[in-house]
């Protein structure tokens, strides 16, 4: 089995890029670590702070974050970085290639009852001049990179460069990540999607209409039999999507009427979409492709609808009706 820096070298990867990719998957190394020892480190339950998402933040948030800090601003090819547990863009270098955004930890409500967290990561260009959080606004299509690592039973980091998806695992005996699939595919067709249905009331008529009809099984316009799974975590449920097809939505609601959206674009949305595109999925608000929005805001939030192509299109023939 190949180890990452091999299957780097043999995707033809450059030194500062693989530079930067083993920083994120060392530090995963010692997340997955602080992880596995829960309780016994004492990293459970939350902290007194909120964050600038208006999140109470738990321990394993700002330990996990100041670990990835950390690690970045000791990485010479990271000119600066932005955090969902920052509340500003932090500068890093004067020369550095690269911009980090990242969710340091994802499935923050699975920690307490020892289930799926994960790291999601996105990596752009660091344009030249002055760096401000406008250097960080550019649409997904400019990742140079992207990727998650999985906390499960195994720690799995996947990663796209641009050239499909590889999935690594981490050796517990070793330390090192194997390559354990070359490339996830995404199948075109499913009949398994994720969404919270606790929200049902407060989302939009299209999805409204879309789930109930997925909901109708054979008897409905659909004429076939759907499963739903919910994890609670973007990492966990995207990573079933990526190994078995599905999809998986957080859709617009009207909660708090100021917070439509759930999902952090710069953290979450973009990286995870690289990779269900590389794939071969598909990822789209509804009414426009993720990767293509142009960012007005580091901490932005979109509605999200990603996974098997053809049910992304058979839920986006949804939005495209008047109701
Ligand atoms: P985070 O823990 O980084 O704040 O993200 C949580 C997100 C995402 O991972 C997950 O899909 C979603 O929130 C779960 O939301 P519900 O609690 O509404 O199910
Ligand atoms: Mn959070
Ligand atoms: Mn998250
Ligand atoms: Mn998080």
């Amino acid at each position: 089995m190949q180890t990452l820096a091999q299957n780097l070298s043999s995707q033809g990867i450059e030194a500062p890029l693989s530079q930067l990719i083993h920083t994120l998957a060392d530090t995963s190394k010692a997340i997955s670590h602080a992880v596995r020892h829960g309780a016994l480190a004492g990293v459970l339950g939350a902290t007194e702070q909120e964050n600038v998402q208006g999140e109470t933040q738990k321990k394993l948030d700002v330990i996990t974050n100041d670990m990835l800090k950390d690690a970045l601003k000791a990485d010479s090819t990271v000119r600066g970085l932005a955090s969902e547990e920052e509340d500003y863009i932090v500068e890093v270098g004067q020369s550095g290639d690269f911009l980090v955004c990242f969710d340091p930890l994802d499935g923050s409500s699975n920690i307490d009852i020892n289930s799926l967290v994960g790291t999601i990561f996105s990596v752009l260009p660091a344009p030249s001049g002055e760096l401000s959080e406008k250097s960080f606004l550019q649409a997904g299509r400019n990742q140079v990179a992207a990727g998650y690592v999985l906390y499960g039973p195994s720690t799995m980091l996947a990663l796209t460069t641009g050239k499909g998806v590889q999935l690594f695992t981490l050796n517990p005996d070793t330390n090192e990540y194997l390559l354990t699939c070359e490339a996830m595919s995404i199948s075109k067709d499913t009949s398994e999607f994720a969404i919270n249905m606790s929200n049902q009331r407060f989302w939009e008529a299209p999805m409204q209409t879309y789930i109930s009809d997925l909901l109708l099984g054979k008897i409905g316009p659909r004429e076939k039999s759907f499963n739903m799974r919910w994890i609670a975590a973007m990492v966990g449920d995207v990573h079933r999507v990526l190994s078995r097809g599905g999809l998986f939505t957080y859709p617009t609601d009207n909660k708090n009427p100021e917070k439509p959206y759930k999902l952090r674009l710069m953290y979450e949305a973009n990286p995870m979409s690289f990779l269900v595109e590389q794939a071969g999925g598909k990822a789209s608000t509804g009414y426009e492709a993720i990767m293509d929005i142009a960012p007005t805001d580091i901490h932005q939030r979109v509605a999200v609808i990603l996974g098997s192509a053809n049910e992304v299109d058979a839920c986006l023939e949804y939005h495209s009706v008047d109701y």
